[in-house]
């Protein structure tokens, strides 16, 4: 049976980079997406695809060259935290980038690889999304005043519930996942969660995926998070 392909967005570092390397060790055919080469390459069995989730005609690039190829597994990981968090330091361009890159680009780089994904059998589309954007359980043990960040991820979970609706006569599944508070450059050093915990946790939920839960908002550990 021929190897399974996944493409991670944002694969050159964090959690992106363990998810890429645990696949590759799996034997999956993994094509790591990043805006530029890691400087320490990737591990052996990772293809490196260029890619800024946040320009258009870069996306369109990556699709040109990865027309006809069979995608089984897209995850749409890279994301950002606003530089200037709080209501007061809010700057509308910078609100606006964050955006760009952690909804816009996950909507526009699943609607360029779908001819990919209808190749494929029980694709699966994983938005990485955060309980931070979640309007019923963000605020509850969390401070952070992010308002970019936060508005971000609500919305790419609105993405992943139209995306769902949209991508189902296709059979495609699309899930917003949650990977936790996981120890990265973006979860700092108090995060609780090893990247690798979380990247084993995720891909068993990928795994699991079926069609009936499309559009659903899980945690790593499985369970549903409220919108
Ligand atoms: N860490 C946590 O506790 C946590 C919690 C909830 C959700 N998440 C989500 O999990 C995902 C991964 O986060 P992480 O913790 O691994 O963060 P990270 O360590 O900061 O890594 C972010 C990744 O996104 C990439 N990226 C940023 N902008 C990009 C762009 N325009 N085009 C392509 N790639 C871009 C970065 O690439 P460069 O190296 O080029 O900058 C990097 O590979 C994010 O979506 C994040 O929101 C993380």
């Amino acid at each position: 049976m021929a190897a399974k392909t996944v493409l991670v967005t944002g694969a050159g570092r964090g959690l992106g980079r363990e998810l890429a390397r645990q696949y590759a060790a799996s034997g999956w055919q993994v094509i790591g997406c990043s805006r530029s080469r890691p400087a320490d390459g990737f591990e052996a069995g990772i293809e490196y695809q260029p890619l800024d989730v946040a320009d258009p005609a870069s996306i369109s690039m990556l699709e040109s060259r990865l027309v006809g190829r069979p995608l089984d597994v897209l995850v749409n990981n890279a994301g950002v935290r606003s530089p200037f968090p709080g209501l007061d330091r809010l700057k509308p361009d910078e609100f606006l980038d964050v955006l760009r890159i952690n909804t816009l680009g996950p909507l526009l780089l699943t609607r360029a690889l779908r001819a990919n994904m209808r190749l494929a059998t029980d694709p699966v589309v994983a938005n990485i999304g955060s309980r931070a954007g979640s309007m019923a359980e963000g605020l509850l043990d969390d401070d952070d005043d992010d308002y970019a960040y936060r508005c971000s991820k609500a919305a790419l979970n609105m993405a992943t519930v139209q995306l769902a609706r949209d991508l189902l006569p296709d059979g495609i599944t699309v899930l917003s996942l949650h990977p936790g508070w996981v120890k990265t450059d973006m979860g700092g050093a108090a995060a609780v969660l090893p990247a690798e915990e979380s990247a084993r946790a995720l891909r068993s939920i990928i795994a699991a995926a079926k069609p009936e839960r499309s559009g659903a908002f899980l945690a790593f550990d499985g369970r549903v998070v409220s919108w």
